[in-house]
């Protein structure tokens, strides 16, 4: 069996699917390992360091495309490389099949078995196949590095010969993976951390890293779907939240948000009225900017400057980490594919939880209940 690796072509992308250790694993499972040639040079992966670990470099794109067996990604390849696949291969990557419905279209008329990173349940049997949460608190930790770094202050108190100098105020917008991950970076960096989420039981997660949790009243009620997301708040609430978050955001140097409801665009936590009241030079770093932006000026993609406030949209933290952000993500893909793997073969038994939800088209139809639903 041939699995294939090309290099990613997103302008911002910088990482690679398979690292030369989990290729050498593969190796040694008897797969042939094609990679493209240079695919992991912007993550410092190099050619040598793959064929050292028994992989094979490719430099014709078509051939590794048309060959492949199984072939691993992280973003959806485009459309014309997909083309090339031949029918019953394997894909897997980030397909975000529900809002590419043409691609999977595609690839179920092609016959291709197209396997969804993002569809990984994020039970506790999958958690070491989530590349999800590898990925979100690799952004966390970047927007708290980021949010220091554009700040004109220290993070830390700070007892020097010229006079004591108080610690930053942090606070974090929505506390899943990257948000947790950002309040313990803050809190390391030696900053004042407060922090809020609607979903309740995040206030203990919160509390457990030093920080406070922000509390809005009557807003905490019916927050979550059974999958442990978040859901839509009533406008209502969402006014009430607001009110209570822009009195915590112009006390605050750094306001890192990461608010997100599946399916649906971010949530507006702060508005261009917050934004005037927030003391000049501080800093909203926006982890929700792909998805809207949690912030009302928010420009995704730009690093821009309104009513003295520095506001930060990136798009590409993952890939600001590109060595470790590949190295995690391919860890994922390896423990899905242990998941699969029997005697040499890709195994695929719906049945399973896991290879049912991850399953997005197989044999010509659609496998995804997720997908099936909304239909
Ligand atoms: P996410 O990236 O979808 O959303 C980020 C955060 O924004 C969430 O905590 C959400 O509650 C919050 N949020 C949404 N609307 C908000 C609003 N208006 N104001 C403030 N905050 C708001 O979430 P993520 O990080 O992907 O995690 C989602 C859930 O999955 C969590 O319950 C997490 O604990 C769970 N999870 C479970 C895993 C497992 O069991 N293997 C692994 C990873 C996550």
């Amino acid at each position: 069996m041939i699995i294939a690796v090309p290099k990613e072509t997103g302008k911002l992308e910088k990482r690679v699917a398979l690292i030369p250790e989990t290729a050498k694993q593969l190796v040694d499972k008897d797969f042939e390992v094609w990679i493209e040639k240079d695919a992991g040079h912007a993550s410092n992966f190099l050619d040598s360091a793959f064929e050292e670990a028994g992989a094979q470099i490719v430099a014709d794109r078509d051939k590794l495309f048309s060959k492949a067996d199984l072939l691993l990604s992280i973003n959806t390849p485009p459309e014309e490389d997909l083309g090339k696949l031949q029918k019953g291969s394997v894909l897997v990557c980030f397909l975000w099949a529900l809002q590419n419905e043409d691609t999977v279209d595609k690839l179920q008329q092609q016959g291709i078995t197209a396997l969804g990173m993002d569809a990984v349940p994020r039970i506790s049997r999958a958690q070491n196949m989530d590349a999800l949460s590898s990925m979100s608190s690799i952004a966390g930790y970047k927007s708290a590095l980021i949010g220091a770094n554009e700040l004109d202050r220290y993070l830390p108190m700070m007892m020097t010969a010229a006079g004591t100098i108080a610690p930053a105020r942090v606070l974090v917008l929505g506390a899943g993976v990257a948000g947790l991950q950002a309040i313990a970076t803050t809190k390391r960096l030696g900053a004042k951390v407060e922090a809020f989420d609607i979903r309740p039981e995040v206030k203990e997660q919160v509390e457990s890293l030093g920080a406070s949790f922000v509390e809005v009243p009557d807003v905490g009620e019916d927050t979550q779907t059974e999958g442990g997301y978040a859901k839509e708040l009533s406008e209502d609430k969402q006014e009430r939240q607001r009110q209570v978050i822009h009195e915590h955001a112009k006390k605050s140097n750094i306001v890192i948000t990461t608010a997100l409801i599946p399916g649906k665009p971010a949530p507006l936590l702060i508005t261009e009225q917050m934004v005037k009241d927030m003391q000049p030079g501080s800093v909203v770093v926006d982890l929700a900017a792909e998805q809207g932006g949690n912030c009302e000026l928010t420009e995704p993609g730009e690093n821009v400057v309104k009513h003295e406030v520095k506001l930060i949209g990136p798009l590409d933290l993952p890939s600001q980490l590109a060595y470790h952000a590949s190295k995690l993500y391919s860890k994922n893909m390896l423990a899905l594919l242990d998941h699969l793997i029997e005697e040499g073969e890709l195994h695929f038994d719906f049945e399973d939880e896991i290879t049912l939800k991850t399953t997005i088209t197989h044999d010509g139809e659609i496998i995804s209940p997720m997908l099936k639903e909304s239909e």
